[in-house]
C-alpha cells in the first residue's frame, strides 16, 4: 500500500505558536499521492492550522516541510500554489458581488496576450468546471445569490481550476447536501486516479471512513493516531479524538410539553420571477418541545426561519408568541419578544470577526447589562465567561478576536450569543454544522436542557440521524411547502419520502 501511494509532501516536527496558544506541538504528517489522507480532531485541535502551514498561509514556527525529498519553505500562499498545492478553506472566501466565473479565477485570470482578462475563456472554463461538479450554475451568476452549499461548490471549483498536485479540502462538505457530497466524492476519485494527493478534513466521521485511505488524528496540537484506514471504525476515531468512547445524546425522558409558545400561519415568501420560496407554511411549537425541520437543500427551511426573524420585508403571514400576535417588524423587535435565530452562515450573519469573543457573545443582549445607560462591564464579562464554560468554547482569552478561534469554536460563540438574549423561541439553522462530535453532544444536551426549561426550539438540519434522534416532532418541507409531519420515533423511510415533492406523502399528525 505504501508503495502504491508515495509520499508527496511531509512535515516533520511542525510547531505553530500563536500569541497565547501553542496550536501545533511538534507534528509529523505525510500527504500521500493518489490517495486521500484524512485529518480529524476536536474543534481547536489544530487541523486548519496544520493545513495553513502546508498552504503557505501561516508561517511555521518550527519544523520542516519536504516535497519530493527536498526541503521547501512557503512564505506566501503564492509559493505553495507554485509548488502545486491548492486549498479549499473551511470558511468561504468568496466575493458576493462578483460573478461565479470571476470568483473562480480571481488572482489568476486567463489573459489575452498577457494583458486583457480573457473573460470568454473564464466563462468556458467555469462552464466545464460546473459540468464536472454536476451543477446547474451559469458563469455569470452573482455569487451572493447562490445558497451557501452552492457557494461551497464554487470554492471547490476554484481550487480545481488550479490543477493542484496536492489538494487540501478543509471541511468541504459542511454545507453540502447528500447528493452534492456524492458528486464531490466522484471528483475525488477521478483526482486520486490521476495521482493527485488529497487531504480531507471533516467532522462527519462516516464520510472520513468512506473517502479516506489514511487517517491522522490530532488532539490539542499533538498527533494521537496515524494509520491506514483499513479496519478503522467510528469508535476507534472517537477514542483517538477525545480519549473516551462515544458520547450519546438524544431524548432522555418523555417530555412534558407546556402550552403553545409559537405559532406561524400562512407564511409566504414570493420568489423573484414567480412562485414561492416559502409557500403558505403554518406550524406551531409548544413550550418544551424540540421540532426538527427536515428537508433537502433549497426546500425553503432557512428562508422560513428568516421570515420569523423579520429578515424578509416581502413575506406575509402571521406569527404569535405565547398567544399574542407578533407585530414587531424588525429584528430587534422580534429579539425583544423572545425570538432568537442561530444562522447557518456564521461568517456573514453571526459574528464580527475583529471584535473580541466577549463582545460578540454579548452583542445581542446589551440591554440586559445596561442599567440607566451604564453598561455593567463586570456582569457582562462574568456572563461571557459562564457561556464560554457552558459551551466548552476553547479560547485563550475572552478578549481575543473571534477570528482567532477555530471554525467550530466560532460556531459555539454564535450559539452562545443567541442563548444570551434569553429567548422563548429558539430557531437554529444547522446547529451542528462544523462542530466536533464531543461539542455536538454538548450542543444537543444544551438544546435538551433549554427545552426542559420551557423554550420552544425549531431547528433545521439536513442530517437524517440528527433529526430522528433529537426531535420531539419532525416537520418536513419540500419546495417551500410543509409536506409531512411526524411524531418522534417515526420510521426513517417515511420521513425521507416526504422530502421528495409530488410523491404520495403520508401525513401523520403529531398532535
Ligand atoms: N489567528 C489565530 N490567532 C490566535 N490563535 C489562533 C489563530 N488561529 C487559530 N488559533 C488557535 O489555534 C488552535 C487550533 O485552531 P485550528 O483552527 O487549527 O483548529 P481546528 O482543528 O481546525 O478546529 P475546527 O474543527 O473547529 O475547525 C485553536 O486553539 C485556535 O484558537
Ligand atoms: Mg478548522
Amino acid at each position: 500500500m505504501t508503495e502504491a501511494h508515495p509520499i508527496g509532501l511531509s512535515i516533520r516536527g511542525g510547531v505553530k505558536v500563536y500569541p497565547g496558544t501553542r496550536a501545533l506541538k511538534g507534528v509529523d504528517f505525510d500527504v500521500r499521492m493518489g490517495a486521500v489522507s484524512v485529518l480529524v480532531g476536536e474543534n481547536g485541535a489544530g487541523k486548519s492550522t496544520l493545513m495553513k502551514l502546508i498552504a503557505g498561509v501561516e508561517d511555521m514556527t518550527e519544523g520542516t516541510i519536504t516535497m519530493d525529498g527536498r526541503e521547501v519553505r512557503f512564505r506566501t500562499k503564492a509559493d505553495a500554489v507554485a509548488a502545486g498545492i491548492g486549498i479549499v478553506f473551511q470558511e468561504l472566501n468568496l466575493f458576493p458581488n462578483l460573478s461565479v466565473a470571476e470568483n473562480i479565477f480571481i488572482g489568476h485570470e486567463p489573459t489575452r496576450g498577457g494583458v486583457d482578462i480573457d473573460t470568454e475563456k473564464q466563462r468556458v472554463e467555469t462552464r466545464k468546471l460546473m459540468e464536472r461538479l454536476e451543477q446547474d450554475i451559469t458563469p455569470d451568476t452573482l455569487l451572493g445569490t447562490l445558497r451557501i452549499g452552492q457557494q461551497q461548490i464554487v470554492e471547490i471549483a476554484k481550487a480545481l481550476a488550479q490543477d493542484a498536485r496536492i489538494l487540501i479540502l478543509d471541511e468541504p462538505t459542511s454545507a453540502l447536501s447528500a447528493a452534492e457530497v456524492e458528486v464531490l466524492f466522484r471528483v475525488i476519485d477521478e483526482l486520486t486516479a490521476q495521482g493527485v494527493g488529497i487531504v480531507y478534513i471533516s467532522h462527519r466521521l462516516e464520510e472520513l471512513i468512506r473517502v479516506g485511505d489514511y487517517i491522522t488524528v490530532l488532539r490539542d496540537g499533538t498527533i494521537t493516531g496515524a494509520r491506514s484506514m483499513e479496519g478503522v471504525d467510528i469508535p476507534w476515531i472517537v477514542q483517538a479524538m477525545i480519549g473516551s468512547s462515544s458520547k450519546e445524546y438524544g431524548r432522555s425522558e418523555v417530555a412534558n410539553f407546556g402550552p403553545e409558545i409559537f405559532r406561524a400561519e400562512e407564511i409566504t415568501l414570493p420568489r423573484m420571477g414567480g412562485g414561492f420560496t416559502v409557500d403558505h407554511v403554518s406550524l406551531s411549537i409548544r413550550a418544551g418541545e424540540i421540532v426538527g425541520l427536515y428537508g433537502l437543500m433549497g426546500a425553503g427551511r432557512s428562508e422560513f426561519l428568516e421570515c420569523v426573524m423579520a429578515q424578509h420585508p416581502h413575506s406575509s403571514g402571521k406569527f404569535w408568541v405565547e398567544g399574542k400576535p407578533l407585530t414587531e417588524r424588525d429584528v430587534p423587535g422580534r429579539i425583544a419578544r423572545g425570538i432568537a435565530l442561530i444562522p447557518e452562515d456564521r461568517k456573514r450573519d453571526g459574528l464580527i470577526q475583529i471584535m473580541a469573543i466577549r463582545e460578540n457573545l454579548t452583542l445581542s443582549s446589551l440591554p440586559a447589562f445596561t442599567k440607566l445607560f451604564h453598561l455593567n462591564l463586570k456582569q457582562e464579562a462574568q456572563t461571557a465567561r459562564d457561556f464560554i464554560k457552558r459551551l466548552t468554547i476553547k479560547v485563550a482569552s475572552p478578549e481575543n478576536p473571534v477570528s482567532s478561534l477555530s471554525g467550530g469554536n466560532q460556531q459555539k460563540v454564535v450559539i452562545g450569543k443567541a442563548l444570551m438574549t434569553g429567548p422563548k423561541v429558539l430557531l437554529m439553522d444547522e446547529p451542528s454544522r462544523g462542530i466536533d462530535i464531543g461539542a455536538k453532544a454538548e450542543v444537543f444536551r444544551t438544546m435538551r436542557r433549554l427545552a426542559a426549561e420551557g423554550l420552544g426550539i425549531l431547528f433545521v438540519t439536513s442530517d437524517l440521524d440528527e433529526v430522528l434522534a433529537l426531535s420531539d416532532r419532525i416537520i418536513v418541507m419540500a419546495q417551500g411547502r410543509v409536506t409531512g409531519e411526524f411524531p418522534a420515533g417515526t420510521d426513517a423511510a417515511k420521513v425521507i419520502s416526504a422530502t421528495t415533492p409530488n410523491a404520495q406523502v403520508p401525513k401523520e399528525a403529531a398532535e
